[in-house]
């Protein structure tokens, strides 16, 4: 009984390799690093604006010009890649701005690439900043239209695409605008041109902040029929699959943090890189709880970092890059 009991102990001695700080790096079997940071950039219209988001600490809305500014300030802090939201006023049934030429997500991109050429620029696919309804399609018989949305989405994604954007990144959820985005593109001479899917994009509450700062809510119902169902894994491994079937490079799980599990059964599955959005609700709830006292700021949010890294992300699009970059960097 003694001798079992002992035998036990010494074979399951989990405390070894713990006992000092360099032996637990030694078999540390996750790291974060800066480069594993995209940093999402709202532009605005006008000239000299910064505005702040109420909810969101820190986040502001930037006027084109002053992007330059701020892409070199990031770059020095070693971030090496955007994700570019563009905010207006000009709104329509059609979403024009979301493809024109001169669409401030088209200018944005354009400032940034040309003052920071290394700069991976990722941008922003959708609809719900540009019409006037806020929905992420076109409405028909009061409905959110699919296949008449595609042609938009893909034109939004290939003016983007000329206007510099290394990465697009469809987030409407319509079905089969990988597709469409794909095609068009290489049939427009844009082939290397990589997508981010937002694959597994739930209908999420963790969203309300980022519809204050891309002014984008929808103004009637709400985006339960196109975005997924927060009780489903199975389906969510369907929608990545279709993504992957369709032409996507990268797949995304969004939001984040109460999404682990999803992202660990996509890393189980599939072997595209994986992106997950830690989104702006799961920002401002870290945000307010620090400014409170109530939490330690910075050992949360490389807690929070490490577990996407630890349930297989690889990109990690978070409010937080600039903040992270600060505290890794010193
Ligand atoms: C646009 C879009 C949304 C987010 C990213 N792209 C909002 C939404 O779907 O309502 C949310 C990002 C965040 O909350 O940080 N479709």
């Amino acid at each position: 009984m003694t001798e079992k009991k002992i035998n036990l102990a010494e074979s399951h001695r989990l405390r070894r390799l713990r006992g000092s700080k360099f032996l637990r790096e030694l078999v540390q079997e996750n790291d974060i690093k800066v480069s594993d940071f995209i940093y999402p950039l709202f532009a605005c219209e006008g000239q000299n604006k910064r505005e702040p988001i109420a909810a969101m600490p820190g986040i502001e809305r930037l006027s084109v010009d002053l992007l330059e500014k701020e892409i070199h300030e990031l770059a020095s802090k070693g971030i090496k890649s955007v994700l570019v939201f563009g905010v207006t006023d000009r709104k329509d049934a059609q979403a024009s701005q979301a493809y024109a030429q001169d669409g401030i997500s088209q200018r944005a991109i354009h400032v940034i690439k040309e003052s920071c050429p290394e700069m991976v620029v990722m941008s922003d696919v959708c609809l719900c900043p540009f019409t006037d309804t806020g929905h992420c399609g076109l409405i028909e018989n009061k409905r959110v239209a699919n296949d008449s949305s595609l042609e938009l989405i893909a034109k939004t994604a290939l003016s983007q695409a000329q206007a510099g954007a290394d990465v697009v990144a469809p987030s409407a959820m319509m079905d089969g605008q990988v597709a469409a985005i794909r095609e068009l593109l290489s049939s427009s001479g844009y082939q290397d041109t990589a997508i981010m899917a937002y694959s597994a994009k739930f209908a999420s509450a963790f969203y309300g902040p980022f519809r204050e700062a891309a002014n984008s809510a929808p103004q009637f119902g709400d985006r339960k029929s196109y975005q997924m169902n927060p009780a489903n894994l199975r389906e969510a491994m369907r929608e990545i699959e279709a993504d992957i079937e369709q032409g996507a490079d990268i797949v995304m799980v969004k939001p984040g943090m109460p999404y682990l599990d999803v992202i660990a059964h996509a890393r189980s599955e599939f072997d595209l890189p994986i992106a997950a959005y830690n989104v702006s609700g799961e920002f401002s709830m870290i945000k307010a709880a620090a400014e409170r006292g109530w939490i330690d700021e910075q050992a949360v949010v490389k807690e929070l970092m490490l577990s996407f890294k630890r349930a297989g992300t690889d990109l990690i699009i978070t409010y937080f890059a600039k903040d992270l970059a600060n505290w890794l960097n010193n």
